[in-house]
């Protein structure tokens, strides 16, 4: 889970106008124009003019805007947001071709970030310095970039600007119908423990300040409390904070004692905190380290297929193509140091390396019909600003990812697929979502799950045949997360998997209540069984009629509907006070059956069904 920090430097000014406005399209416009005059006659001469003050006066956020994602808003607050954007992005790509030195853009935006209440400044001024390099260079070496490839891509959903040509394209799909291979159900299982989202936060501070202005709080040094008495936990917090090492050794002591038979574990992407104004290299390897070294450490010989969160970075979110050299801008760093821990733990082996290497993505075989492929699907981020630059299934990964599946197919292996970001979140730019929803299609007969992380949510999704729309065809498992981040309870989940056909037969998930643990901080918190999948839902089974049916269910408002929004929660007190009534409960079943961003389809029908109950 990312908001949106990383937005900042193009959107500096974003925030203003809309939100507390409610001004009309062409109003915002006239005022865009406006304030763009104003800025670079304040560039220009050092001086901020009285009109311009009381412009940045009159927008300046409210406090508890910040930590809102503006790619997600939408009405008439995403078209201002994104006029705006366009305005925004032209101002500093114009100020750069005409050799502004950087210094003086980073100034301007670090002030305006500052002024308008976006972020504090310390904030403000690490975003800003931490992505410069990268902007630069995109904006220095393809003259044609502009403002409607930027905002084209961070507000895709908002029909501001129609998609620019530049992020249509799609791979090649092999056409052969579907090689279907009978497998029989063995009498044996595999138990697959899933970790994902542990966002290990090194300047954690027991009793700190869990009300702090900051992307994050509960961090050493933030002792400013701005008169609030909330105080961080000693286990952790419901408020914007992450872990604890205490916490995360807990954690993983806990699922080694508490499951002395688990066969294989994956684990889905994002170590590092939210502290996404201040990481480094440094920081970041060191965190890396630190937590793969402890896992290997706890689970031994049990092997561990990890993937990459799109937190690993630095700064964070960004994932170079592989043929960005430049030491300063290359993710090789990152992808070294991964390839070269996990594959001297024992948990990958050497042909893995080479994808590695290319772009964080590997596949492998532990035995004989099964196959994992663990993609970095992080490229399709909309915050990764190398999309704009080279959007073109980056790195190959989806064209090797469909050449991989033929192989399967043809070896006839069932698979895994491991991947962070669930792909039909909004934030994953569409081309790329809906090719790889292409790719499922085509394989969904040998794909026997998939495993995301990311939205730190308990939660799955559904996938429904591109052809026929009341054909369940796949299903991806979200693991949550062991961070609180943000207002929910940690957990990890426990895959019950059929030892010959890889299918998922039931699933624990397993949490501890915060509150109940930061109540008597010296004694370890209470894991326990939250529930198991097929008796929380009724199911006989976990198979795509079964699936099909609670979903259907849902839409037509099931009590098990609510059921699964509190699961969606994990019980967590601050979320499941708030109001949910009939509509927002549904907006959940639109959220599982929307499997390719920006596709509406599998959601209005299930709207369908619910109208026709
Ligand atoms: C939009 O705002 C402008 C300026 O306030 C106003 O003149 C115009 O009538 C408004 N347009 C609509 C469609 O409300
Ligand atoms: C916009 O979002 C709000 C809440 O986030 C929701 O209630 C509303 O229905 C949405 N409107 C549209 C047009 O999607
Ligand atoms: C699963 O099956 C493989 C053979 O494909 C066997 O080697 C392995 O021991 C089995 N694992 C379990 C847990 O039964
Ligand atoms: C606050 O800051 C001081 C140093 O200024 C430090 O000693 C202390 O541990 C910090 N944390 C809390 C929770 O007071
Ligand atoms: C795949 O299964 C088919 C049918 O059971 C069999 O004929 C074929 O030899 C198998 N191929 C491989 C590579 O195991
Ligand atoms: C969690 O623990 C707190 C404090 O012991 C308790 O008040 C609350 O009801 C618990 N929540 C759940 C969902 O059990
Ligand atoms: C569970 O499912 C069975 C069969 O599908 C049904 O007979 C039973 O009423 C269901 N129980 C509940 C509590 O919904
Ligand atoms: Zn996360
Ligand atoms: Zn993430």
């Amino acid at each position: 889970m990312y908001k949106m920090y990383g937005i900042l430097l193009l959107l500096t000014f974003g925030s203003i106008i809309v939100p507390h406005h409610g001004m009309n399209i062409s109003a915002s416009e006239s005022m865009v124009t406006t304030f763009i005059n104003e800025i670079s006659e304040w560039v220009a001469s050092g001086v901020m003019s009285q009109k311009f003050t009381n412009i940045i006066g009159d927008l300046a956020i409210p406090t508890e805007m910040q930590r809102i994602d503006w790619t997600k808003l939408n009405g008439s607050k995403a078209s201002g947001f994104c006029t705006i954007c366009k305005s925004i992005t032209k101002t500093i790509i114009n100020l750069r071709r005409t050799g502004t030195p950087i210094k003086i853009i980073q100034q301007t935006v670090i002030k305006l970030c500052t002024r308008l209440n976006l972020q504090t400044e310390a904030v403000c001024r690490g975003v800003v310095n931490l992505n410069t390099p990268v902007i630069v260079y995109i904006i220095d070496n393809d003259i044609t970039i502009n403002e409607y490839d930027v905002c084209g891509l961070l507000f895709q959903d908002q029909m501001c600007v129609s998609s620019p040509l530049r992020y249509e394209w799609s791979i090649n799909i092999n056409a052969r119908r579907p090689k279907i291979i009978n497998k029989q159900p063995s009498k044996k299982n595999l138990k697959i423990l899933q970790i994902t989202d542990i966002h290990y936060d090194p300047l954690y501070e027991p009793g700190g300040n869990a009300g702090c202005n900051e992307p994050t709080c509960c961090r050493r040094g933030q002792n400013q409390t701005g008169g609030n008495t909330l105080q961080a936990g000693y286990w952790g917090d419901f408020n914007n904070c992450d872990v604890p090492w205490h916490s995360v050794v807990d954690a993983l002591d806990h699922m080694k004692e508490q499951h002395k038979d688990i066969n294989l574990i994956y684990f889905t992407g994002d170590v590092i905190d939210h502290g996404v104004w201040e990481t480094s290299r440094e920081g970041n390897t060191k965190s890396l380290v630190k937590n793969f070294n402890k896992m290997k450490d706890i689970f031994g010989n049990t092997p561990i297929y990890p993937i990459v969160g799109n937190h690993e970075p630095n700064p964070v979110n960004l994932f170079a193509p592989s043929d960005i050299k430049d030491d300063q801008l290359s993710t090789r760093w990152l992808y070294q140091l991964l390839a070269d821990l996990w594959i001297n733990y024992g948990w990958l082996p050497e042909s893995t390396r080479e994808t590695i290497l290319r772009g964080g993505f590997y596949t492998l075989s532990p035995q004989k019909g099964f196959r994992i492929i663990a993609i970095n699907n992080n490229v399709c981020y909309v915050y990764n600003w190398w999309l704009i630059y080279k959007p073109n299934d980056p790195d190959g990964q989806l064209q090797w990812l469909e050449d991989t599946l033929l192989k399967a197919e043809k070896d006839n292996e069932s698979v895994h697929i491991l991947g962070h970001i669930p792909s039909g979140d909004s934030t994953c730019q569409h081309t790329w979502s809906r090719e790889y929803r292409r790719i499922i299609n085509r394989f969904s007969h040998i794909i026997t799950a998939q495993f995301n992380g990311h939205t730190h949510n308990d939660e799955f999704n559904v996938f429904y045949d591109l052809f026929d729309k009341t054909k369940l065809i796949n299903v991806a498992w979200n693991g949550g997360s062991i961070t609180p981040y943000a207002y929910l309870n940690p957990n990890y989940k426990i895959y019950i998997v059929d030892n010959n056909t890889y299918v998922v037969e039931d699933i624990e998930t397993w949490m501890y209540n915060l509150t109940n643990a930061n109540e008597t901080p010296e004694k370890r918190p209470l894991w326990f069984n939250s529930y198991s999948f097929k008796k929380e839902y009724n199911l006989s089974d976990l198979s795509s009629g079964s699936l099909n049916k609670m979903v259907v269910d849902m839409a037509k408002d099931s009590p098990i509907l609510e059921v699964y929004y509190k699961n969606f929660f994990k019980h967590a007190a601050p979320e499941l006070e708030k109001e949910c009534d009939k509509s927002c409960l549904l907006s959940y079943v639109c959220r599982i059956v929307t499997t390719s961003s920006g596709n509406m389809n599998d959601c209005e029908y299930f709207q369908i069904i619910n109208s026709l109950k």
